[in-house]
């Protein structure tokens, strides 16, 4: 477990998986009734983009920071992301915008299985009525802890790609997840280095119960050696979340340097 998000917080890839986030959070905040929020690889939350590991790789200058002074008419998923990430140089972590964005009413459940990454996670969520935190495997709790007993919610499933088996230990675990919270939404996050692993994974997902389906797919010119490009996965995808990205991207793409499309798999959006 050498993976540190700290070095990646706030690059291209983290801003369009967090604004992905926040517009999911936002649909489910349309009707009173209560949420569940399950993230199974949480990271430590909150991220000192002005901090060794940040300044070593420097991807967060060439995202978040890309955004710094963009205003305007903006849409609302974006505007209300901007809001909390723009807060100060800590950037925020999936958890801490998911907290912040609960009310009274909504749970977090965030796993993180690194016990210093844990440690951090559990102060800064500490704040949080609605969270707790828990060190553990975040494949096998999630698909435990499911369907949560709001019976609405998001399982975010955002692993780090360190072993050569993550694809298919997140294509299982999406699908055992899928199936017994039929109706919940799920976002998995994952790298694109090659087309045939990403279809092979998605082919796996679908293999299971799944009616539908998009996938969200960012590329960006990048050094040699470098990620180039990013996919996030959506499982029931709240109406018009296609349309929500889309806007987005129109907005942030110039500067970010971002080519987003948004493709539906399977079912109808
Ligand atoms: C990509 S980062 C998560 C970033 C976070 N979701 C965010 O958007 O701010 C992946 C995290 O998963 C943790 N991790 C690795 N294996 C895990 C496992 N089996 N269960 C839970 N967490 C794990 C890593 O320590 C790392 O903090």
């Amino acid at each position: 477990m050498n993976y540190r998000h700290g070095y990646h917080a706030g690059n291209f890839a983290d801003v369009i998986k967090h604004i992905a986030l926040v517009a999911i959070l936002q649909h489910l905040k349309k009707k009173d009734a209560a949420f569940t929020v399950l993230d199974s690889h949480a990271g430590r939350g909150r991220y000192d983009l002005t901090g060794e590991q940040a300044g070593k790789t420097g991807e967060a200058r060439n995202g978040i920071a890309r955004l710094n002074g963009l205003s305007g008419p903006l849409p609302e998923a974006l505007a209300t992301y901007f809001s909390l990430a723009r807060q100060s140089h800590a950037y925020p972590g999936s958890p801490l915008i998911a907290a912040q964005l609960l009310r009274n009413q909504d749970r977090l459940i965030a796993i993180e299985k690194h016990p210093e990454e844990f440690a951090v996670l559990k102060e800064v969520l500490m704040p949080f009525r609605g969270a707790t935190v828990e060190n553990g495997d975040g494949y096998a709790r999630a698909v435990k802890l499911l369907p949560p007993v709001s019976r609405r919610g998001l399982v975010l499933m955002d692993p780090p790609f360190e072993s050569p088996d993550e694809f298919s230990a997140l294509a299982k675990a999406l699908r055992d997840g899928a199936r017994k919270f039929a109706t919940g939404i799920f976002l998995a996050w994952y790298p694109i280095k090659s087309q045939a692993e990403v279809d092979g994974f998605t082919g796996e997902v679908l293999a299971g119960d799944i009616t539908r389906a998009l996938v969200v797919d960012t590329r960006i010119t990048a050094p040699e050696g470098k990620l180039s490009r990013a996919g996030l996965l959506v499982i029931n995808p709240p109406y018009g979340f296609a349309a929500t990205m889309q806007d987005m991207a129109k907005v942030i793409g110039a500067r970010l340097g971002t080519a987003v499309t948004v493709q539906c798999i399977t079912g109808s959006e």
